[in-house]
């Protein structure tokens, strides 16, 4: 095996740095906007106790299932899903679920790197002043102003695919470790800096309020959709990623514990970004927005009306820079691991190749904000009549293949995978764990999962 080889097998370190990998991959945009909108909209401490139910009997469970496949797989996620389905005496089939984590994470990169391209622009418009006494017209059109033009888009994403693919081009120890040992300190720094900063405005009571007020009025069927959809989304599974930093995991190292700190350290940020979001908000007067236009219509307008906004307006955009830039190296790093192990290119030309075809896709996300924005390519059917090239790609990736591989890894690891397997890759310590993991990961799961993926696809 050769040097290059060698590095792309290279072993995470150490528990508390796997911790902080795999946090960095979880905690991205999706903490920033989907979590608080969805807990704001649902009834907020009705909502987060679905949420954590959700986490408890579906994220978890898969989250746990996919890093214990990857560490027996040991390779990348096609590779080790084959390697499994020999050991099981299984059909090779299964490694169409590996294939379909490399392809979900290379699509979801595709346009996770446009949306954090706006991010970087956004620290650049803070920090300038540029939003300091704007109206709504006007942060509005600084936002059309740089979705609309494709050469703008194409310069933000680009910097940020040469940021993620810089960092993997230097390996497991030296690139991704030593990242997210300061991208993640750094951004749990930023969020009490910010906490602090909404702790100030005047407002920090009914920021909490709408985060934590219990009102069970407001749980639907679509509201537990929504949160298991997110529980699966912010944990980053069925992408590849987990599998993929599962199979860099040593075997002394424990998967079960090491999963629960992830997932509370996820909805920890989740929750402060919360409540300093809407804080920030009901200071202005202002009504909460939607998605993006929440961080990137409202938040702005809120900063500019606030001393000092300009400064921490900035911060607010590094922050979500830094997460998603921790998120997007842990989505490329199948495919470079694929290319590398598969091909046997070096790492350098394998994250180069990969980062340049991530890229290309991404123009699709680009010009599908502008010039393609008229083009509705299954116009023909009601549900998708509206739909962009990227809305596809979105449901597709996050609608479709997510869910669809969460749910093969859950029958693969609770069905075909042996009990004495997945025993003894969950270790002594779990000896009591084992049985009530195998009992979700069998039974609960399996039908949770296909309700949200039939929900995604408009079939319930
Ligand atoms: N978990 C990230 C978020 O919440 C998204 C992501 C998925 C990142 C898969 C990496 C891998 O935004």
């Amino acid at each position: 095996m050769s040097t290059m080889q060698e590095a792309g097998r290279e072993k995470w370190s150490g528990q508390g740095i796997f911790i902080l990998a795999v946090t960095g991959s979880t905690v991205g945009l999706s903490n920033f906007w989907t979590f608080p909108y969805i807990t704001g909209e649902n009834g907020g401490g009705a909502f987060l106790l679905v949420y954590v139910l959700c986490l408890l009997l579906i994220g978890i469970p898969v989250m746990i299932a996919e890093l214990m496949l990857g560490r027996c797989g040991g390779s990348n996620p096609a590779g080790s899903m084959r390697a499994l389905a020999a050991c099981e005496n299984a059909s090779r089939g299964w490694s169409l679920v590996g294939w379909s984590g490399l392809l979900a994470g290379f699509l979801n990169l595709s346009y996770y790197s446009v949306i954090a391209g706006w991010a970087m622009a956004y620290v650049f418009r803070a920090g300038s002043g540029l939003f300091t006494g704007q109206t709504l017209d006007g942060v509005h059109s600084v936002f059309s102003s740089l979705v609309e033009q494709p050469e703008r888009l194409l310069a933000w994403h680009t910097l940020f695919m040469l940021m993620t693919t810089l960092v993997i081009a230097r390996g497991l120890r030296e690139g991704l470790e030593t990242a997210v040992r300061s991208l993640v300190p750094l951004l749990f720094l930023l969020l009490l800096v910010l906490a602090g900063f909404a702790w100030h405005s005047g407002a920090f009571d009914q920021g909490v309020q709408r985060m934590f007020h219990v009102d069970f009025s407001r749980i639907s069927w679509q509201a537990v959709l929504a949160a298991a959809a997110q529980a699966f989304f912010t944990l980053s599974l069925g992408r590849g990623a987990i599998m993929m930093y599962g199979a860099r995991l040593p075997g002394h190292i424990p998967i079960v514990s090491s999963v629960f700190a992830v997932a509370l350290l996820d909805t920890l940020v989740a929750l402060l970004a919360g409540v300093i979001v809407y804080s920030i908000i009901f200071a202005n007067g202002l009504e909460p927005g939607k998605g993006a236009g929440l961080v990137f219509q409202t938040l702005p307008l809120a900063f500019g009306h606030m001393p000092h906004g300009a400064f921490f307006g900035m911060l607010f955009f590094v922050l979500l820079v830094f997460a998603a830039w921790s998120s997007s190296i842990s989505l490329l790093e199948p495919a470079v691991a694929w290319l590398v192990e598969v091909w046997g290119v070096s790492r350098l030309r394998a994250a180069m190749l990969a980062g340049a075809a991530v890229w290309t896709v991404g123009l699709v996300t680009v010009f599908s904000l502008n010039r393609w924005s008229g083009y509705h390519p299954l116009s023909g059917f009601r549900a998708f009549r509206v739909s962009t090239l990227f809305d596809l790609l979105d449901l597709l990736t996050a609608g479709v293949l997510l869910p669809l591989g969460g749910l093969l890894i859950a029958i693969f690891s609770g069905w075909i995978m042996s009990g004495e397997s997945s025993a003894r890759e969950l270790g002594p310590h779990a000896r009591y764990i084992h049985p009530l993991w195998r009992f979700f990961v069998r039974f609960v799961a399996p039908p949770g999962i296909t309700v949200v993926l039939l929900h995604a696809i408009h079939l319930i």
